[in-house]
């Protein structure tokens, strides 16, 4: 039986294009969330689907958060440079206390979970009311029909969901939608930068793809 191949975020090759931040955007879009939602000293902060620790490092040292990090594969916390904070467990089920949270950071990695709105369950139960959820995420182009929540393959990019869909979900959730920006453009620079790389990696950007930064505000207790 074949194996099946690593996913992107296991492979060298992003690691050699990306850095440490495993996503389009890099520390831009952290840093702009982190602005937003007024990130000071002592807030205890998770970062679910951590990768390789590099938001949880940013967070502790440019915000001095007392931030945290969720990653389910052992192989992305053994490579990790810097693994202080790091928890090995899942994004929908988490470890932690209810109201443990002032904010979650899930970058490009809510689009990976197989029930979505429990995990959104899961995010509202663990932050404090009032806290907040940035989600950055690929999303598939154009408005949502009623078909499935996504293409079903294993890649960020063959599960991601219409923007609508992700709003409306994360609003049924008990969150309030504050913020909701295109950033497209990082998407597809991440993806030249991989098509040039020596095995010309394609990350599925031509195929109608998009990526956003939202910011939603937890309601309710
Ligand atoms: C594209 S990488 C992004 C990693 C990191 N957030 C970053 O931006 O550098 C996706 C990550 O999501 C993790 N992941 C996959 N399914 C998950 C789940 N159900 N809960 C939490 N993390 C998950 C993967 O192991 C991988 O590290």
């Amino acid at each position: 039986m074949a194996l099946a191949p690593r996913p992107l975020w296991e492979r060298e090759e992003l690691r050699a294009v990306a850095g440490e931040t495993l996503r389009p955007g890099g520390f831009e879009l952290t840093d702009r969330a982190a602005d937003y939602i007024g990130l000071v000293p002592g807030w205890r902060v998770l970062d679910i689907g951590a990768g390789l620790g590099a938001t949880v490092a940013r967070l502790r040292s440019r915000y001095g958060a007392s931030a945290w990090g969720v990653e389910p594969s052992a192989d992305q916390l053994e490579r990790a440079d810097r693994p202080q904070g790091l928890v090995r467990a899942r994004g929908d089920r988490l470890p932690f206390k209810d109201g443990a949270f002032d904010a979650l950071f899930c970058e490009c990695v809510f689009s990976l979970f197989d029930d979505r709105p429990g995990g959104l369950a899961e995010f509202h139960r663990v932050l404090k009311p009032g806290g907040f959820l940035v989600l950055t995420d690929l999303c598939a182009s154009g408005l949502s029909t009623s078909g499935p929540l996504s293409g079903g393959g294993a890649s960020c990019a063959d599960r991601a969901a219409p923007l609508d869909r992700t709003a409306r979900m994360v609003r049924d959730g008990g969150f309030a939608v504050e913020l909701l920006e295109d950033h497209s453009a990082h998407l597809r620079d991440l993806a030249a930068r991989l098509a040039w790389t020596a095995e010309g990696i394609a990350c599925g950007c031509g195929r109608g793809l998009g990526y956003f930064l939202m910011i939603a505000q937890k309601q309710g207790a």
